[in-house]
């Protein structure tokens, strides 16, 4: 690692909710979706796919999906890992869960504040309507 040592990222890592609106370098956030695309899938499947918003008004839409995702409005950015059922059938909440934990303490890691928020069922129409830009695929069913 080069930060915080993996123990030390383990403990220290809490879920932030209010966010400097710096921006993080493309080179950071390269390392932070490597680190979770090493994550444990069943049958090694990887059925996961990472869009960075850093579009202001798609973050305020995402926001509003659910009213635990307020904190997205004036954060410079988020991850949205999407989780394809087709890939892994059974497992593809876990699977997406192990690349999300990954990806929260690389930031950690990087002195970089996070929150994991989940997105599934009803908030989905939501999230899709806010996503309505980046053409993910249909068969993604699954945040
Ligand atoms: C599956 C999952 C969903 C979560 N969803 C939200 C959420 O929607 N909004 C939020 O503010 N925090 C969310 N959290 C963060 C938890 O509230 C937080 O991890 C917990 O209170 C422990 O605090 P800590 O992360 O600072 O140790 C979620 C955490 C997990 C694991």
């Amino acid at each position: 690692m080069c930060g915080l040592e993996l123990y030390e990222a383990i403990r220290t890592r809490r879920s932030i909710r209010r966010y400097r609106p710096d921006s993080v370098p493309d080179q950071i956030i390269r390392k932070i979706i490597e680190a979770a695309s090493w994550a444990p899938s069943s049958s090694n499947s990887q059925p996961w796919e990472f869009v960075v918003v850093r579009d202001g008004n798609t973050l305020e839409r995402l926001s509003k999906t659910h009213a635990y995702a307020v904190m997205l409005k004036g954060a410079p950015l988020c991850i949205v890992a999407c989780s394809d059922p087709e890939r892994s059938p059974n497992h593809w909440v876990e699977d997406c869960s192990t690349a999300v934990e990954n990806m929260l303490l690389a930031a950690r890691a990087e002195g970089l504040g996070t929150v994991g928020s989940r997105f599934i069922g009803r908030t989905m129409r939501n999230v899709r309507i806010a996503f309505e830009k980046y053409c993910l695929s249909q068969r993604t069913s699954g945040l």
